[in-house]
């Protein structure tokens, strides 16, 4: 079994700000991150495969593939977007790294079988996402309970 990873980037605005919260409960959670004009990240995202490789081709995945999908799922839906108000996974809930990783690898879990039907056998084993150098979140796609 070989592992691939692809990183991708975007940028979006948010603002992190429970309204089960009290306003002195936000600031002291989420800092200057709770700021009412929000803010912008360049996020990166890491994509992690997990297959065996292909005797022909010599890949666990044809990148341009994976590129397409990231591409559609994630990229496109989300750059230059205000996550709060444009993304419907965050209406009801604090785009924090924690929230987007768990959107991100939703979005692509959904939407893979589509892309990688038999007999090609790759599986998504991990997303990974940087918010900035210090803060970064993983999920671990394979471990994950329902959609
Ligand atoms: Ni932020």
């Amino acid at each position: 079994m070989i592992r691939l990873s692809r990183r991708y980037s975007f940028s979006a605005s948010h603002r992190l700000f429970s309204n089960d919260l009290s306003e002195e409960r936000n600031r002291e959670i989420y800092g200057k991150c709770a700021n009412p004009y929000g803010h912008g990240h360049n996020y990166e995202v890491e994509v992690t495969v997990a297959g065996e490789t292909d005797p022909v081709t010599g890949r666990v995945v044809i990148l341009s593939d994976l590129d397409t999908l990231v591409e559609q799922e994630i990229l496109e839906p989300f750059r230059y977007k205000n996550l709060n108000q444009e993304i419907e996974a965050f209406r009801n809930a604090v785009p924090t790294t924690e929230n987007l990783v768990f959107e991100v690898d939703r979005r692509l879990r959904q939407a893979w079988a589509q892309v990688f039907t038999p007999p090609v056998a790759v599986r998504l084993e991990r997303v990974r996402i940087w918010e900035t150098e210090r803060n970064i979140c993983e999920m671990n796609s394979e471990l994950r309970s329902g959609v």
